[in-house]
């Protein structure tokens, strides 16, 4: 059996170990309950401010880059990804939590990095090799802000 097909399997039967497994690459222990991480990350509180920021700016998340948020007025928006319009509606916060942080756990074969792992992550450059992308206040920043994205 294949390492990934036997992972699968170990999920099915013991999803503890699951969650285990997946952990092991996160820059912090978390527990994920079915689609979603309820918990902060290390027990942080976001901002919704910074998380705009955190969002918009190249050099940290640089979401824009393939999502679309109509309560921005930002002139180049990225349609690689979903729109992100309403998001707060969609997802509660430990949803959209589990998504940034490990997007590629999620869906395997997705273009979105995993901007909370620390190894396994395509195309970064050896300098970021070990640390996340984000850390875990930057990515409490960005639920919070995601969060109040609602129609
Ligand atoms: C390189 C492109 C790319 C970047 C950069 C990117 N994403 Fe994504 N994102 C995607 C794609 C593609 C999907 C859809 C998942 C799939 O099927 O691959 C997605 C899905 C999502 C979803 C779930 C949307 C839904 O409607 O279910 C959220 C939330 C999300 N991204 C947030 C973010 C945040 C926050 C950032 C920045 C930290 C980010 N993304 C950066 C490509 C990207």
């Amino acid at each position: 059996m294949k390492p990934a097909a036997a992972a699968a399997l170990l999920c099915l039967l013991v999803p503890s170990a699951c969650n285990q497994a997946s952990n092991d690459r996160l820059a912090s222990p978390v527990t994920i309950v079915g689609d979603a991480v309820p918990a902060p990350l290390e027990g942080r509180q976001g901002d919704a401010q910074r998380g705009q920021q955190v969002f918009t700016s190249r050099d940290s998340g640089h979401c824009l880059l393939c999502h679309q948020l109509a309560s921005l007025d930002a002139e180049f928006q990225g349609n690689v990804g979903p729109p992100l319009t309403g998001i707060g509606d969609r997802l509660d916060a430990g949803q959209i939590r589990y998504r940034i942080i490990d997007a590629q756990t999620i869906w395997p074969d997705t273009v979105m990095p995993s901007y909370y792992r620390t190894d396994g992550l395509r195309q970064v450059g050896e300098a970021y090799k070990g640390a996340p992308a984000l850390n875990a206040q930057e990515v409490e920043d960005l639920v919070a802000f995601l969060e109040t994205q609602t129609d």
